[in-house]
């Protein structure tokens, strides 16, 4: 019998979503330092209300975004150079004392999902 060709695919982790933080303990503007899946991450909510979640390590010298980066709009701006990562592609968006940004300056990004807010009518009861 020929197999599948996805049957005996290993994933370093299970392919899925995960929890990382309450949606209600990241306010606007707020940056936090998390560690899951064995990375460090930086997590943020943008001007816009959206939340990101970032590699936490700035691609230009390694400095931790979650370390003294803040928020600026829909970005998370390194607090060494004040380079600026888009938090949707993680691409840099700005470079404030540079006007072409090198193609390979941008941090690995992980999707976000922030799930609505239940009603207390709607919560499970045990
Ligand atoms: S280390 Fe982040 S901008 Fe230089």
């Amino acid at each position: 019998m020929a197999r599948r060709e996805d049957e005996h695919v290993q994933l370093p982790i299970p392919n899925g979503w995960y929890a990382i933080c309450w949606s209600r303990q990241l306010q606007d503007g707020e940056v936090q330092s998390v560690h899951y899946f064995g990375e460090d991450l930086v997590v943020f909510r943008t001007r816009s209300g959206q939340a990101r979640v970032l590699d936490a390590y700035c691609s230009h010298l390694g400095a931790h975004l979650g370390e003294g980066g803040r928020v600026v709009g829909e970005t998370i701006q390194c607090p060494y150079h004040a380079w600026q990562y888009d938090g949707e592609t993680g691409v840099c968006a700005k470079i404030p004392y540079c006007e072409q940004i090198p193609k390979k300056a941008l941090v690995r990004r992980s999707r976000c999902l922030t799930l609505p807010r239940l009603a207390a009518s709607q919560r499970l009861r045990a």
